[in-house]
C-alpha cells in the first residue's frame, strides 16, 4: 500500500534543459545529468515532465512489482508491429504472452536449436570464405543476416532467402528512423507504409512457407492459435509473427557487434574466454556467457523503456502523478558507478563470480517483470552457439568502426563495422 508521499522530487532545472537544447545534445546526456540528482529524478522537456528513475531499488518496483501502475503505452513500433505482443496490453497481452511463453523457455527453444545451429553453420561458412579472400567484411551486416536467418528458420524451418532479406532490411530503415524517444526530438511521426507493404510480403512468405515445411516452426504455433482460438485473426497472425523478427533480430544483431568492438579492444578477453576450457566444455560456454553479459550491461541494445504511471502513487516517497512519463534506462543504470564499480570497465569476469550477483534491478538488459523480453534465453543461445563456433576460428582484426555511437529505439554503432578475419586454428 503507497504511504502519503511527503518529499519533493529532484529535478534538473529549466536552465539546464535549454543548455542541453541550446547545445544539440542527445536525450542520453540529459538523462545522465538527471541521473546525479538521484535514482528517481525530474527533468523537462519543454512543458512535459519526465521522471528518471536509475536506482536498483526504484527500477525493480516499477518493472516488476507495479507493473499495472507503471503500464507501457502506445510503443513506438506500433504502426509497423499492429498488435503483436510488443505492443499489445492488457488481456489480450496476457493471452498472447501466454501462447508463445511455452516456446521460449530453456525446454522449448530446444526446438529451434537445430535451425540454430544450422544458421551458426551458414555464417561460419561464410567467414570461411572471407578469411581465405582475405578481403574486408562489414560485420554488422553479417551479424544481421545471421540474426536474421536464426529467426526466420525457427520461425518457418526453411534459410532466409535474398528476397526476404532485400524486403526486411528495407523494412528496418523505417524501423531505423524511429527516435528513441519522440517527445525529446520533436520528430515528425516516421512514415511506415512503405515499410509495412515490405512487412506484409514477408508475413504472406513465412505463412506460404510454415505450410510446406516439414520440421515444426513458430508460424505453426501461430497457425494453430489462428484455427482455434477466435482472438487470432490474420492480422494478429502477421503482427505476431512480424513482433518476432522485428523484436529478436537487430536486437541481437547489434549486441554481437558491440561485442567484436570490444573484444578488439580488449583482445585479452577473447584469449580468457577461450582458454577457460577445451571446446564444449561448461567452463568455456560460462566464460562465452560472460563476455555476452558483460556487453549487454554496458551496450544494453533497448537502452531506453517508457512506461506511464496509470494512477496517482508514489514512487521512494516522491508523488508520481497520474499519466506521467516514467523513463527507465538500463544503459544508465549499468553505468551506476554505485551499483558497478568501475563501470566503464570492460570486465566480463564480474559475470563470474557467483558470490557477487547484481542487485535485484541493477541488470536489465531485457527488462525486468511480466514484460521481459520473451526472447531473452533464445537470444542468449544463439548468441553462445555463434561465439562458441567463431570466436575460435577467428581473430576479428576491426579496420573501420564509427566514431559515434547512436541513440535510437537502440543503441548502435552509427555507420558500418569493417573487419579483417584471420584464421586461428586451436
Ligand atoms: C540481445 C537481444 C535482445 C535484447 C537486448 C532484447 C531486449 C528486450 C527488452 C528490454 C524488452 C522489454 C521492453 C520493455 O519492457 O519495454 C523486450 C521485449 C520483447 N522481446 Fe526482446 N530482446 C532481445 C532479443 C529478442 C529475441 C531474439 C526475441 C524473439 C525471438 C525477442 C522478443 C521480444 C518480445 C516478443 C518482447 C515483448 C514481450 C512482452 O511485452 O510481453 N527479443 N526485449
Amino acid at each position: 500500500m503507497a504511504t502519503a508521499a511527503t518529499s519533493v522530487l529532484p529535478e534538473l532545472d529549466a536552465e539546464a534543459f535549454a543548455r542541453w537544447r541550446a547545445g544539440g545534445g542527445k536525450v542520453v546526456e540529459l538523462m545522465a545529468a538527471a541521473r546525479e540528482l538521484g535514482p528517481v529524478a525530474g527533468f523537462r522537456l519543454g512543458e512535459r515532465k519526465v521522471v528518471l528513475v536509475t536506482g536498483a531499488a526504484q527500477v525493480q518496483q516499477v518493472l516488476a512489482k507495479q507493473p499495472d501502475e507503471y503500464v507501457k503505452r502506445g510503443h513506438r513500433v506500433k504502426p509497423l508491429l499492429g498488435s503483436g505482443l510488443l505492443c499489445a496490453a492488457g488481456e489480450p497481452w496476457r493471452r498472447q504472452r501466454k501462447l508463445l511463453q511455452p516456446q521460449f523457455t530453456g525446454r522449448g527453444i530446444r526446438a529451434y536449436e537445430p535451425q540454430i545451429r544450422a544458421a551458426v553453420a551458414a555464417a561460419a561458412a561464410r567467414w570461411r570464405e572471407a578469411a581465405r579472400s582475405g578481403e574486408v567484411r562489414e560485420i554488422d551486416a553479417d551479424l544481421r543476416y545471421f540474426s536474421l536467418d536464426v529467426i526466420w528458420r525457427s520461425l518457418t524451418a526453411h534459410p532466409l532467402d535474398p528476397e526476404t532479406h532485400r524486403r526486411l532490411a528495407a523494412a528496418s530503415e523505417g524501423f531505423a528512423a524511429i527516435p528513441a524517444f519522440a517527445p525529446a526530438t520533436g520528430d515528425a511521426a516516421v512514415d511506415f507504409t512503405e515499410a509495412n507493404e515490405q512487412v506484409d510480403r514477408v508475413a504472406e512468405h513465412a505463412i506460404a512457407l510454415a505450410g510446406e515445411a516439414e520440421e515444426p516452426g513458430l508460424v505453426q504455433v501461430l497457425l494453430r492459435a489462428a484455427a482455434e482460438l477466435p482472438d487470432y485473426t490474420e492480422r494478429l497472425v502477421r503482427d505476431e509473427l512480424m513482433t518476432l523478427v522485428v523484436a529478436g533480430y537487430e536486437t541481437t544483431a547489434t549486441a554481437l557487434n558491440w561485442l567484436f568492438l570490444l573484444l578488439d579492444a580488449h583482445p585479452e578477453q577473447r584469449a580468457r574466454a577461450l582458454a577457460a576450457g577445451p571446446a564444449g566444455s561448461a567452463e568455456r560456454t560460462a566464460a562465452i556467457r560472460a563476455l555476452v553479459d558483460e556487453t549487454l550491461r554496458l551496450y544494453p541494445v533497448a537502452w531506453l523503456m517508457p512506461r506511464y504511471a496509470a494512477e496517482d502513487g508514489e514512487l521512494d516517497g516522491f508523488p508520481i502523478e497520474a499519466g506521467t512519463t516514467v523513463l527507465l534506462s538500463p544503459h544508465l543504470t549499468h553505468r551506476d558507478p554505485q551499483l558497478w564499480p568501475e563501470p566503464e570497465e570492460f570486465r566480463p569476469q564480474r559475470f563470474l563470480d557467483a558470490e557477487r550477483r547484481p542487485a535485484p534491478g541493477a541488470y536489465f538488459p531485457f527488462g525486468l517483470g511480466p514484460r521481459a523480453c520473451l526472447g531473452a534465453q533464445f537470444a542468449v543461445r544463439e548468441m553462445v552457439l555463434l561465439l562458441e563456433e567463431l570466436l575460435p576460428a577467428y581473430r576479428v582484426e576491426i579496420t573501420e568502426a564509427p566514431a559515434e555511437t547512436a541513440y535510437r529505439l537502440t543503441v548502435h554503432p552509427d555507420g558500418p563495422v569493417r573487419a579483417r578475419l584471420h584464421t586461428e586454428g586451436e
